[in-house]
């Protein structure tokens, strides 16, 4: 099948990437130039593993024409990005391809939206928006909502290797003809309407924040009990109906995702007549990780004022140079205001950080090891690697390693 693909983020590059590696034509539009022709010469603009190698495997075209992109082309995935003011997403870029692609679409076609959107966004927005020329959704062209669960530095692995597929559809010839291009993906494939599978999205990223603020809690309470969370954390999780994955208790997270679909999500909850109490505290719950780290390392510093800080971990989460909420940016910003110098430390994040915090001192581990106490804040395995002898450290990730230090505290262990 012909398919066009809108928007060359991680999202549209890995939709690209695995629909081309399942035989089909692929087109990907975006407006930047220098984005389009790194990929063009197989180079991944994203730096998102095997990414390269599977464009060098499976080329897909590129063009900065919404036209060329649209003609001839059955199936049309929108995937621009969303993330924009912090309570609701910004719709600018959907809105304005949506707007132009309605009078392009050949009959027959069907639209995709993959862009993350609060539920209720397809049929009162974008479908709308899409008719403009005159074309009738269900008549002329169909539309389907396909939300993707593509993990920052796992995007292609996730797009080939999905756990399910979620086709909310408008009309059904449109759910059909995306359940066949989803066919030899090897996973449920399961329909529904446009909004519950906007809901979808938007629930499953909610209920990740909510485990980990969730064993944060459990975390802070076992700190005052003297009890190690990771070591309750591994035992509940044997629990099938509990599972291993997302109880790492620490500073929590952050990234383009999760903070901002939750706040999505909260916002439009109280938009309905909602008030989602317990959406609020995983958010509250984890706006006061960061803090519960300061207070800790005061606990042994009390006065930060002219004190080195060392930071080891900018990124959000391990394995990206992505610094979008990481919990470091609220860490380094509370630093500054007691007053400390911070010396800053990650493998792949400093230059994105730097566009953050052009005044702090970025180096090697050993330079922000060398401070008067060290704050661990992304786990990456490098930091595994390091003598934090004679430090002081504060950990807000479990790194083993830092155990050895002259003082140790977990933040929740
Ligand atoms: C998240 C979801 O995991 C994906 O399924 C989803 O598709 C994606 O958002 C999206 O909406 O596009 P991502 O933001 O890449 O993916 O990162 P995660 O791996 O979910 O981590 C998010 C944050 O949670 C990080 O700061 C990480 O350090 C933190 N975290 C994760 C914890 O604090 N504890 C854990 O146990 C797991």
């Amino acid at each position: 099948m012909r398919i066009s693909v809108i928007g060359a983020g991680y999202v549209g590059l890995a939709t690209a990437t695995s629909m081309a590696s399942k035989g089909h034509e692929v087109i990907l539009h975006d407006v930047d130039e220098q984005r389009l022709s790194a990929i063009e010469k197989g180079q991944d603009p994203l730096d998102e593993p095997g990414m390269a190698e599977a464009l060098a495997a499976y080329p897909v075209a590129v063009t900065n024409n919404l036209s060329e992109a649209i003609a001839n082309a059955e199936v049309h995935f929108i995937c621009v990005g969303t993330a924009g003011a912090s309570w609701h997403y910004d719709l600018k870029s959907v809105e304005l391809v949506a707007a132009a692609m309605g009078r392009l679409l050949s009959p027959g076609s069907t639209v995709v939206i993959k862009s993350t959107v609060v539920p209720g966004t397809t049929e009162t927005v974008i479908m709308p928006l899409l008719q403009l020329s005159g074309k009738k959704v269900g008549t002329d062209f169909g539309v389907c909502v396909n939300p993707e669960f593509l993990g920052v530095g796992t995007a292609l692995r996730n797009a080939l290797h999905p756990d399910r597929i979620i086709i909310g559809q408008w009309d059904e010839r449109s759910g059909d003809k995306l359940a066949a291009l989803y066919r030899g993906f090897n996973c449920p494939i399961l329909k529904m309407d446009l909004k519950s599978a906007e809901m979808v999205k938007c629930a499953s990223n909610s209920f990740l924040a909510a485990k980990i603020s969730f064993i944060n809690e459990i975390g802070n309470i076992c700190k005052a009990f003297g009890i190690d969370v990771y070591e309750v954390a591994s035992a509940m999780g044997h629990d099938p109906r509990i599972g291993h994955k997302f109880l790492n208790a620490g500073t929590g997270f952050g990234g383009s995702c999760l903070p901002k679909d939750l706040r999505a999500l909260i916002a439009s909850s109280r938009r309905v007549g909602y008030e989602p109490e317990i959406l609020e505290h995983v958010l509250t719950l984890n706006e006061e990780q960061p803090r519960r780290m300061i207070k800790l390392l005061k606990s042994h510093i009390p006065d930060l004022n002219g004190k080195v800080i060392g930071v080891l971990g900018l990124a959000f989460k391990p394995n990206t140079t992505d610094v979008r909420e990481s919990v470091a940016v609220s860490i380094v910003a509370a630093l500054l205001k007691e007053g400390a110098r911070v010396r800053a430390h990650d493998p792949g994040a400093m230059a994105s950080f730097q566009k953050l915090f052009a005044d702090i001192e970025y180096g090697t581990a050993a330079h922000a090891l060398d401070s008067d106490a060290v704050l661990i804040v992304t786990e990456w395995d490098e930091f595994e690697q390091l003598d934090y002898c004679g430090k002081i450290v504060i950990d807000g990730r479990r790194v083993m390693k830092a155990r050895e230090a002259l003082v140790y505290e977990g933040l929740c262990w």
